[in-house]
């Protein structure tokens, strides 16, 4: 019985072993332009899923989505986070898609999760991938202000709109080449 004991423990120790070797002398890839297999897809996103559940502060955002705050929420929204996540006018941004996993394209899928979480993920961002943390960039009230903005981004007041897609200069003037 003891023999068989020491058998099985001998055992679980050769597979972690291996699986460590295996992962340590580089044998899985990392390029981004790669596609991981669908269990190390599967497990990591519902891990990060289910760790936002866990983690994300129980708090309603008080920033109120009014005219005003919606324009101060796309000024942040096209400063720091439009070359990533897409504008009206360029939806699907090719560099979105050269991360991997791939940037969410938010004017192509709209970003269903409750405030309190895209408050966490923007907050602190989601390590392992290209999704910064911006917390040593944008106060708490910024924050919530480009939250604010994302939960309304399917109906944005004209103000807010024109911020994201400023009108075309007058004939002559060079304008400031867009982020794709
Ligand atoms: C350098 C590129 C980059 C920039 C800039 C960036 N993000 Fe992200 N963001 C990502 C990536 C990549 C993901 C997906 C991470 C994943 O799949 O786990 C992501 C995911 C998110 C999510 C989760 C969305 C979902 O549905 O899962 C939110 C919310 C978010 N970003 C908000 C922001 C905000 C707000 C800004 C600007 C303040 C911003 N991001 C700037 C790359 C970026």
């Amino acid at each position: 019985m003891k023999t068989f004991f020491y058998g099985i423990i001998f055992t679980v120790f050769v597979i972690f072993a291996a699986g460590f070797l295996f992962i340590k002398r580089g044998y899985i890839g990392i390029e981004a332009d790669q596609q991981p297999s669908a269990f190390e897809k599967k497990i990591a996103m519902s891990a990060v899923d289910a760790s936002v559940d866990r983690h994300a502060p129980d708090r309603k955002n008080s920033v109120q989505p009014t005219d005003e705050n919606l324009v101060e929420g796309a000024k942040i929204y096209l400063n720091h986070c439009a070359g990533c996540h897409g504008l009206p006018s360029n939806p699907d941004t090719q560099f979105g898609h050269s991360f991997n996993p791939p940037v969410p394209q938010f004017f192509k899928e709209t970003p269903d999760m409750p405030d309190n979480q895209n408050f966490y993920i923007t907050q602190h961002g989601i390590r392992f991938t290209g999704m910064p943390a911006w917390s040593k960039t944008l106060s708490e009230q910024q924050i919530w202000t480009v939250v604010a903005f994302l939960s309304r981004i399917e109906k944005l007041p004209p103000g807010a709109l024109k911020v994201l897609e400023p009108p075309a200069p007058p004939p002559g003037v060079v304008a400031a080449p867009p982020i794709r």
